[in-house]
This record gives C-alpha cells, structure tokens and sequence, in this order.
C-alpha cells in the first residue's frame, strides 16, 4: 500500500506532506509516514530544516478516532512526537484548516508553528470524554498559561490563528495562500537558531485561583461528565511537575478515560450526528433545489424560532401571520431575541439587522408564491393543516417544498390533500427553535429523494442535527416520550412523589424529569377544560389553577423567578386524587422509576426500528441527545441500554414489571447482537 505521506526536498529544506483524506487525522499510515519523513530528514546531512505541512482541507484534525479501542498497529502518536520534539533540526508546522487534537499535538511538539489566518488550532478531546492524550496537556500550559489552558482543553473550543498568534501559540501568521512557501522560508529563518526551542524545556506558573474561577464558571455545563475535571488535573500537573511526570500522569489519566463508559458514548455520539446525515437509499449525489427564499406561516414562539435559522444563515424569509398585532408581536420578538445575543456578544453588532433585513412579514398567503420552501407552524390540528395545505398547493410555485412543523399528526394525510405529495415533507424542529439542534426530517410515504435531500443539505447549513423518522404518532422523539410519561404518572398514583420521578432523571443527567416538564409546557396542555371531569392527577391540577410555571403552580410551586419548591398543595390533590382511586400507597425504589420510565422508553425505541420509522438505533440515541437533553455522557437510550445496562437486564426489567417486550429487543438480548 503506497504511504500517505510523501516528502519533497526544496534545498536544504524537507517537506513532510501528508495526504489522507478526508481529515488527514492521524492513523496508522499517517504515523509510519511522519516517523519515516522525520527521521529522513535528521539522517540527511544536507537538510537543515524540515516543514511538516498536509494536503487538503486540513492540517491533522486529531487521532483517528476509529482505531480506539482496537489493537494498536504501526508507530505510536507518542513515538513519532517524541522524535519530533528530539530533532536537532528544527520543525516547522505549516498549517491550515483544523489542527485539532492529536493534530494541534504534533504542531505543539515541533519547535515553530505558522498558520494561515483562516485556520483554527484546538484540543477538543474533552468532548468525545478524553483528554489530550499526546502531551498536550503537559505542552498547551507551558506556552499560553494554566487560564487559557483550561478554556482550551476543558471546554474544547478551538482558537483561530491570530488568537493563537497572540498567546505565543502560533510564531507567524502567513499568506492564506502562500503557505508552503512561506513556511520553507521560515524554517530558513529559524534553521540555525541555537538552541532549539522546545516546549517541554519551558515551565508554567501554578495558577489556583484561575482553577477555581474555571470550576466555579462553568461548573454547571461539566455537571456528570468525568473527562473535564481530569483535563483540569492535568493541566494542574504540568505547572507542578517536571514534564516528564506530567506526561506519566496524563497518560494514566488518559487511559482511565479511554477504557470507561463516558468516552465510548461520546465517541458513538460522535459518528452517529455524522451518520444520521445519511439517508439509506438516497444517493449522497442527489441535485438539490435551490433554497433561497422560505416561507414560514405562523409567527409564535415556534415560527418565529424556525424563521430565525433561516435568516442567520442569510436565507430570506417571508413569515406569514392573520392578525397584524400578532404579527407584529411575531416579528418583535424575533428582534429582540437577536439584540439580546448581540448584547451578550453572542453574534455581531450588525446582526440583527442583517438578520431582520432579510425578513418580510406579510398577513397574505398569497406572498409566498415565490418561495422555494414553505413550513407551517401553526396550530396543532389535522383540519387546520389540511385547509392550509389546500391552499398551499395552490399558491406555492412548482417545485416549492412544503413542509409541516407537525410534532405527532399524520404527514401522509396532509400531503394527500395536495396534487404534489412528493414535495410534502414534515420538519420537526424542537422548542426553542432558534437554539435546540434537533430536526426531525418526517418522510411520507411519497416524498420525493430530491426534497429529502435538499431538507438535510439545509439543515447542515442551518447548523440543525437532522434525523430522518417515518410517519407514525410522535415520530421518533415524542412517540418514545409518551410510554415515559404514562408510566410516570403511574408511579404518581402508586405512591411516589413528583420530586422523587424528577430527581431520579436529573441524577441521570436529564436537564429535567417528566414533571418539571409538564410544568414548563403547562399542564393545561390537552386538557379538556371542564373542571368537574376529574379523570387524572394532571386533570385534577389543571382544574384547580395549577398549570405549571405560567401559573406560579403545577406539580411544584414557583416564585417569581420561576424557581421550583415541592408543593404541599399539589401532594394534597395527589393524595386525594389517589385515596379516591382506592389505590394502596407503597415505597418507591429509584430503580424502579429508572425500570419503568427509562427502559419502556428503550422498548419503544425497539419497536420504532423494527417498523422502519428510523434508519438506525443511532439515530434513535441522535434524537434524545439533541431534542431531549438525554445526558450525552450516556450516549442516548439505545447506547445506554446496549452498552451500560445491557439487554438482559432491560428485557428483565420490562418483563418484571409486565410490558410487552419487543421481538428485536427480545432476540437482540438474547443472541448479543447489535440493534440495528
Ligand atoms: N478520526 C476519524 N475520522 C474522523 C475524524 C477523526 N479524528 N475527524 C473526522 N472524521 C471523519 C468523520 O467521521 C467524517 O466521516 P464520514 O464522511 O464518513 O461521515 C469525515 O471525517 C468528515 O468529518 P466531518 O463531516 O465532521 O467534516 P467537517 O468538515 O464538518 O469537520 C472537523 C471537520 C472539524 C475536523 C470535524 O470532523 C471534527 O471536529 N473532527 C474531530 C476532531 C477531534 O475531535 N479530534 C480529536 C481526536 S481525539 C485525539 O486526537 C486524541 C489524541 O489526543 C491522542
């Protein structure tokens, strides 16, 4: 096999080039190739310098994440660095694009580094639940301090050059498009410089107060996740030990990251937001239609949220509303939320009216005849949406994708109301609309290749996650939420309490349990308005005020900032409501809860791959990641159970506690096979 690496002499100058697509990340090829190339050059008498520098859209953008947790094969990261660090004659790494984790490793173990003004250098191991694992967290601190450090490493975000310029990171900003040869001119420069600089020949200042502030800061976003506090050890390690027992202790450090659950649930979640792009039978070449101009009927919370995604990324809107004032109020909304980002630095001071410059508010359907997708957000009702479309269908040109924000309702019988059902498709976007990640792409059973296609290219340029779900009530995300939701008011009737359910999913690392939510969606929501019908605790709590956070009262009681305590009241309507039931009260265990909300939920998610209403289990564990703040250190529900629980265990479970278990989880359980 040829070796992605080649290496070419420009005088006394040795280019090390390596050519691996797509992201040139660090395998075992790539390793072989370097360590070859390096050790060229310090045996060739007539090289005095070497460039390392890669070939298409990037410099290194990390290790090669799919050889984790296989056997080791060829040269070792640290192997190659070390050499790299020992070279006499001085390395310069050219870069350009994202040198990112393994890849900012080696740019730190060269002796100089240039870049480019568009490239971005960064240590975002942190987020697939590791640490730099090559001597980057010995080496970061040493150059830019234990402050800049932490936000480096801990929380993962990448730098730009001229940021990386200025903390010492990068010694020279050059032409964007002169970078081989100014880095060969560079290294000329440097060739002779006695001694050679080394990172590791440097120390760091111990900085606790910096640790302190950090933990403090961003304490809440690392709450359940192990890979931030041990990036902050390390980086701890190198202002107090000598580099070569910081190198020991991270490596230690790595390896526990490595080998535990945490790291191999963020690495899934890595690949499953890359793979959910895909559609199985839609060729990746697919034409798209031209988006240039949406349509989004409705200007609440919900249209005015999807029409700002659009508008960010400088796609034009025409929103339609039937009232002015509501109108009015849609739009002004929509302002405010983006001067609120702007004041907090969020975007740029001309943002907003960049954004809102690309905004037409009309109260006429008719204005959207020249758009080339419509998306209505409008009240949840099938004849409401079947009217709509009706006239869709005759105001839309040809070619227009319409598409429907449906959370539950059926996408095949609205498109059948129209003569082009190919172009129907549903876009679920998720609450708030302008921030949550999540797009359920809703295929009907006559939607074109070409719109779904188009859908997902546009989500990826609204900077959504977009899964695809077939038709079926809830689609994936809302249809696992309800057997969740049955079983927790369930529990309610038994005996435990809504703080307890609650507790167990934030202990999870739920953002929230079932009851804090329905509290913030109101739990007025489908209720039938008559309050002598008491047929549920939630009927019983909406009969009495108690509509959750807009109300002060729910299943908990607000103050005025929307802070929760337990209710007194809400337990007493509880109790009554039970004592009527003639239902026995009896203790609760937290696994249990975990038993009967948690695993139906894997069930369902069971029953929704064997009916082909999603393309994969991952993408199951995609969606309740991103639209449902199922804690990402837990890899969603179908990685959790496979991986964390195991599938015996949760058929056990469910069979225990008499659901209905699903064939595919049944045989998956019992054969060791994967979900598919
Ligand atoms: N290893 C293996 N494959 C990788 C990879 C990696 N480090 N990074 C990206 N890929 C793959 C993706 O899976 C994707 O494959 P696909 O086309 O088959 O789906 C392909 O490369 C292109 O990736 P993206 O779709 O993400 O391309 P973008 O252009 O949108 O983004 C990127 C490029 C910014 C480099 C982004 O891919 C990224 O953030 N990659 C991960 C960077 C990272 O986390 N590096 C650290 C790795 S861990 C490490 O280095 C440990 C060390 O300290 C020892």
């Amino acid at each position: 096999m040829t070796s992605p690496v080649r290496f070419e002499r420009h005088d006394d100058v040795l280019v090390i080039i390596s050519d691996s697509p797509p992201v040139n990340a660090l395998g075992a090829g790539v390793r072989d190739g370097l360590k070859e190339g390096v050790s060229q050059g310090i045996n060739d008498p007539a090289v005095k310098a070497m460039v390392i520098r890669c070939d298409g859209k990037t410099f290194f953008a990390g290790a090669d994440i799919t050889e984790f947790g296989k056997p080791p094969k060829g040269a070792s990261l640290h192997e190659v660095i070390d050499m790299m660090d020992s070279s006499e004659k001085p390395i310069v790494a050219a870069i350009h694009g994202t040198a990112l984790g393994g890849g900012c490793e080696v740019a730190l173990a060269c002796h100089y580094r240039v870049a480019v003004p568009s490239a971005v250098m960064g240590l975002p191991e942190v987020k697939l639940g590791l640490l730099p694992g090559a001597g980057g967290t010995q080496r970061l601190p040493r150059i830019v301090g234990v402050k800049a450090a932490l936000e480096m490493v801990a929380i993962g975000d990448p730098i730009p050059a001229k940021k990386a310029a200025e903390v010492g990171l990068v010694d020279r900003v050059v032409g964007e498009d002169s970078l081989e040869a100014d880095a060969i001119a560079f290294a000329r420069e440097v060739a002779d410089k006695k001694p050679i600089p080394r990172v590791r020949d440097k120390t760091v200042a111990p900085d606790p107060e910096a640790v302190e502030e950090f933990k403090k800061k961003h304490g809440r976003r690392m709450r359940g996740f192990d890979a931030p506090a041990a990036n902050i050890a390390c980086v701890v390690a190198a202002s107090e030990l000598p580099f070569d027992e910081g190198m020991k202790f991270e490596r230690e450090q790595f390896m526990k990251l490595m080998t535990g659950t945490q790291s191999a649930a963020q690495r899934h979640l890595f690949f499953a937001e890359r793979q959910a792009a895909k559609i199985d039978d839609v060729d990746p070449k697919t034409p798209l239609r031209p988006i240039n101009k949406v349509g989004v009927i409705g200007a609440g919370t919900m249209g005015g949220g999807i029409s700002m995604n659009f508008l960010s990324a400088g796609i034009a809107v025409t929103i339609v509303e039937m009232q002015q004032e509501a109108l009015d109020r849609g739009t002004g909304v929509m302002r405010k939320n983006y001067e609120a980002s702007a004041a907090k630095g969020r975007i740029k001071p001309d943002a907003p009216e960049k954004a809102m410059g690309l905004l037409t508010p009309t109260l006429s359907l008719e204005d959207l005849a020249d758009c080339d997708l419509i998306i209505e957000a409008v009240y949840e009702n099938m004849d409401v949406k079947k009217e709509l479309f009706t006239k869709l269908d005759t105001i839309a040109k040809p070619g227009a994708i319409l598409a429907s924000n449906t959370s539950y309702l059926n996408v095949d019988e609205i498109a059948a109301v129209t003569k082009r059902p190919e172009d129907v498709v549903g876009m679920h976007f998720f609450s708030p609309a302008n921030v949550m990640r999540l797009l359920e792409v809703v295929r009907g059973e006559k939607t074109a290749k070409d719109v779904l296609a188009t859908v997902m290219a546009l989500a990826k340029k609204i900077k959504k996650v977009a899964v695809v779900a077939g038709v079926c009530h809830g689609f994936i995300g809302n249809r696992m939420l309800s057997p969740r939701q049955i079983e927790a008011n369930k529990l309610l009737m038994e005996g435990a309490t809504p703080q307890q359910i609650d507790k167990v999913h934030t202990d999870f690392g739920m953002p929230m349990g079932p009851f804090q939510m329905a509290d913030l969606a109101g739990v007025d929501i489908g209720w039938h308005r008559d309050p002598s019908r008491i047929e549920s605790i939630r009927d019983a709590l909406a009969a009495e005020g108690r509509w959750g956070q807009k109300k002060g009262a729910g299943y908990y009681d607000y103050d005025e900032k929307r802070n929760a305590t337990p209710s007194p009241r809400a337990l007493e309507i509880i109790e009554e409501f039970r004592a009527k039931s003639n239902l026995p009260k009896r203790e609760i265990t937290d696994q249990e809860i975990v038993e009967r909300t948690l695993y139906p939920m894997v069930n369902e998610g069971a029953l929704i791959l064997e009916e082909g209403k999603a393309q994969r289990a991952s993408d199951v564990d995609v969606v309740w990641i991103m639209g449902y703040g199922w804690p990402v250190y837990r890899g969603g529900p179908m990685f959790w159970a496979q991986n964390e629980v195991g599938l015996k265990k949760i058929v056990d479970g469910l069979e225990k506690h008499g659901f209905k278990v699903a064939e595919s989880l049944k045989s998956a359980a019992e054969t060791g096979a994967a979900l598919k």
